[in-house]
């Protein structure tokens, strides 16, 4: 045990179950095919790699501490206003940052039911009480996120779509749900895998946050962007929030080499479109080739599906594990019949079909 006799930290802290991440390498395969992370199998834009490479000219100074440059191109790609941005080592640390500037002891910070584990995570270390609300058919449920706030509750965390879920509540839904919360509370639409979504006009959540004072937006440049080494995200959110973000942010929290890299990706729509085009293609094939496998999955609209094992999560996931396929296991998000498999290359795909179409077959 760590516990150290008198040196405590606040309590609630040691409450926390630290996050486990996507496990990387299957021990005894010869090769591993990563599908535990949702990240993105083709990696960043040429241009990205470019911009990153060429970084290496400035690394004896501070970045810009404002991330100017990157705020603009994002401001850009998305007819946003450059000062309703902030930028964040990964959308992680927004979310920790809202947590610690908005919620402490007293507080509550509501979820759904399998709602992103770093909400729970972030809550708690800020003293917070994490609610969560059921979900109905594996989906945020906005009248029983409604029914979960509480004149205590001081943000509201959605990921639209979700992770582990798949699964995505419409603007109607959001909207009526920043309408019922209490005067003090803000809704933090995690928009992470909002650029897999491939209905005609959504915006991840930005029409909310331009006609309301009380929504957040936040983004990543971890998954379709595929630069989830450097650690990069970014917030859209009302002025009032933006300042407030500004106060308790690390004075250089994204790195010159991140920045530069996000900058060249961001302004690559092209890419961008490419990566979602072939995620839908692999990711409705491998729907359609594990149903037929016997394997249920949710349907999803992001860059991972969820699969439904029966019950056999454990003996799947070892069995895949054999073949050098790493898939993540859900029993952090109270799904312990499912495993989450990341939407991978076609070898990987036609990997993971190919194996789950021959588990039956081993197993009797
Ligand atoms: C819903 C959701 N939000 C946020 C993140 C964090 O992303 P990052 O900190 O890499 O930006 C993830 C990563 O898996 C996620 O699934």
């Amino acid at each position: 045990m760590h516990a150290h006799a008198t040196i405590q930290p606040r309590e609630g802290i040691l409450e926390i179950a630290p996050y486990k991440g996507g496990e990387r390498y299957a021990l005894g395969a010869n090769r591993t095919i990563k599908l535990s992370s949702n990240e993105n199998p083709l990696g960043p834009s040429p241009a990205a790699r470019a911009a990153y490479l060429a970084a290496i000219d400035g690394l004896a100074l501070y970045p810009d501490g404002a991330a100017t440059a990157l705020r603009d191109a994002i401001a850009g790609a998305h007819g946003l206003e450059t000062a309703q941005i902030v930028c964040g080592a990964g959308s992680d640390e927004l979310i920790a940052l809202l947590c610690k500037a908005y919620a402490g002891p007293g507080d509550e910070v509501l979820y759904s039911q399998h709602g992103f584990l770093m909400y729970r995570i972030s809550a708690m270390a800020a003293g917070a009480t994490p609610v969560t609300a059921p979900e109905t058919d594996l989906t945020t449920d906005i009248d029983a996120m409604i029914a979960g706030l509480s004149d205590r509750t001081r943000l509201v965390f959605v990921a639209n779509p979700n992770n582990p879920t798949g699964t995505m509540v419409g603007e109607d839904g959001l909207a009526r749900l920043a309408d019922a919360l209490p005067q003090r509370a803000l809704l933090v639409i995690d928009a992470a895998y909002a650029e897999y979504v491939r209905q005609p006009g959504h915006d991840g959540g930005i029409g909310l946050v331009q006609s309301r004072d009380n929504v957040v937006m936040t983004r990543t440049f971890s998954k379709i962007h595929g630069l989830a080494a450097l650690r990069l995200g970014w917030t859209y959110a009302p002025g009032h929030v933006i300042d407030v973000l500004n106060r308790v942010r690390g004075p250089f929290n994204v790195t010159a080499p991140a920045q530069a890299a996000g900058e060249a990706a961001i302004r690559d729509g092209a890419y961008v479109e490419h990566c979602a085009v072939t995620n839908e293609v692999w990711r409705d094939w491998l729907s359609k080739e594990l149903t037929g496998s016997g394997f249920p999955v949710v349907p999803s609209l992001a860059n991972f599906i969820l699969v439904d094992t029966s019950g056999r999560a454990a003996e799947v996931d070892a069995y895949l594990k054999t073949r050098g396929i790493i898939v993540r296991r859900m029993e952090g998000y109270g799904l312990p019949g499912h495993l989450r498999i990341s939407i991978g290359d076609e070898a990987a795909c036609r990997a993971v079909a190919d194996a789950m179409a021959g588990f039956d077959g081993e197993a009797s």
